[in-house]
């Protein structure tokens, strides 16, 4: 049994008439757990219906690059963020060559030009069109681009001949789908994340807060999950589900998951410090709610511990990555608190009203002692993954990215 659990999958079909297959693809990712959204090229609409695409998949089907309508609903740019794999079923000849070319001129080769997501192809063409060296060489270009190929398999084909340039049949495709998930980069370690904001108690009904959403920290941990790590998550409260096979403790309080933290950091080698953890909290915390009998009120506040420099400073410290949520001078902020917290890593990323917090999307630098690295607008399940395996790498070849 597969699982494609919350994952966002792009399904673009070409022209070819495997495309009939990719109505049954469209079941089978969507009953392992996937959202899907399909793009049709025009040659694909030949072959089938948008209706049949939107009735299986449940969304609408895009197709027209210069529709006002489609992109003002979710325009190109949004769906290139938006999927964490494209994948290409069928991919005809035609399309391949188009996008070894680095098109643009159609919706979803557009798309595949404004994507940090994987891309997968599953080629679909007749057998002499396979081997021809025009192909070849394009397929080579999509290799060296880290473009996935799936198949093609061997066989009878439409046009009455037979070799290779099947496409792979739903239930091979779906599988090699989850494949991607599930790259072993991490097998072997166990790593600790906190996420989320914290509470910090006024009275019974009040707290300080702040506005974290906890997604970043939850995309990082399914990502750690799905390369083969033992995840804990010391979660703040947050409105999100823990990845399956993550064990979630839930805190309130800075100093909750400070005591949590300290608790659980000893078996782990890796300690992921997402979470916008309160600096202060009161003094005092009322016994009953706080009535409004002065014009002014004052609230003494004394420092939290900062876990991520505790962590850090351990005699036996895991491989320790910050975060530094800024709202100006990122890179200066950012690289004094690699230095003063004495973390391997720090990534960075601006917050504000409208950026970063609570958002679906971000856009991160990464600093480590003598490297930087800068992370392009996209998804904060695409950017999981990314940084799922810089940490894999930088851990394993301390002091390079
Ligand atoms: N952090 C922590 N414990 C705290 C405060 C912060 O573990 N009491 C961690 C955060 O999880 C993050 C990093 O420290 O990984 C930086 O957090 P940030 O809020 O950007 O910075 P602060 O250290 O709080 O510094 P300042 O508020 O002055 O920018």
């Amino acid at each position: 049994m597969i699982s494609l659990n919350n994952k966002h999958i792009l399904l673009g079909v070409s022209g070819s008439i495997a495309a009939y297959k990719s109505a049954e693809l469209v079941r089978q990712l969507k009953n392992a757990g996937a959202s899907v959204r399909v793009v049709l090229t025009s040659g694909g609409a030949e072959f089938v219906t948008p209706l049949t695409f939107q009735a299986l998949s449940g969304n609408p089907v895009s197709s027209e690059l210069l529709d006002t309508a489609a992109e003002a609903a979710m325009s190109h740019i949004e769906l290139a963020r938006w999927a964490d794999v494209i994948l290409i079923a069928p991919a005809s000849a035609n399309f391949i060559a188009r996008l070894a070319q680095g098109r643009a001129d159609d919706l979803l080769s557009a798309i595949c030009l404004a994507t940090n997501a994987t891309i997968a192809i599953a080629p679909a063409m007749n057998q002499q069109m396979w081997v021809n060296a025009a192909t070849r060489e394009n397929l080579q270009q999509l290799r060296q681009r880290d473009i996935l190929q799936f198949g093609p398999g061997e066989g009878d084909q439409a046009c009455g001949e037979v070799g290779p340039g099947r496409m792979l049949e739903a239930n091979q495709l779906a599988r090699l789908t989850a494949d991607i998930f599930e790259t072993g980069s991490l097998s072997g370690h166990t790593v600790l994340l906190t996420a989320g904001p914290t509470q910090e108690s006024i009275d019974p009904v009040r707290y300080l807060s702040n506005r974290s959403s906890g997604k970043m920290g939850y995309a990082i941990a399914q990502a750690a999950i799905e390369a083969g790590a033992k995840v804990t998550l010391i979660s703040g409260p947050t409105a999100l589900a823990a990845p399956p096979r993550v064990e979630r403790i839930n805190v309130r309080s800075a100093q909750q998951m400070f005591d949590a933290v300290m608790q659980h950091v000893t078996n782990s080698d890796i300690f992921i410090s997402t979470a916008a953890v309160a600096d202060y909290r009161p003094v005092n915390i009322a016994g009953q709610k706080i009535k409004k009998t002065e014009d002014t009120l004052i609230l003494e506040l004394q420092r939290n511990p900062d876990i991520l420099a505790r962590v850090a400073a351990l005699e036996n410290a895991p491989f320790t990555v910050g975060f530094a949520a800024e709202t100006e001078s990122l890179e200066q902020h950012a690289r004094e608190k690699l230095e003063s917290k004495g973390v391997d890593m720090i990534i960075a990323n601006l917050v504000g009203e409208d950026i970063a917090f609570e958002r679906d999307e971000n856009t991160l630098l990464i600093l480590a002692a003598d490297n930087k690295q800068q992370l392009a607008t996209a998804s904060k399940r695409v950017l999981g993954r990314q940084l799922t395996d810089i940490i894999a790498k930088q851990k394993n070849t301390p002091r390079s990215i």
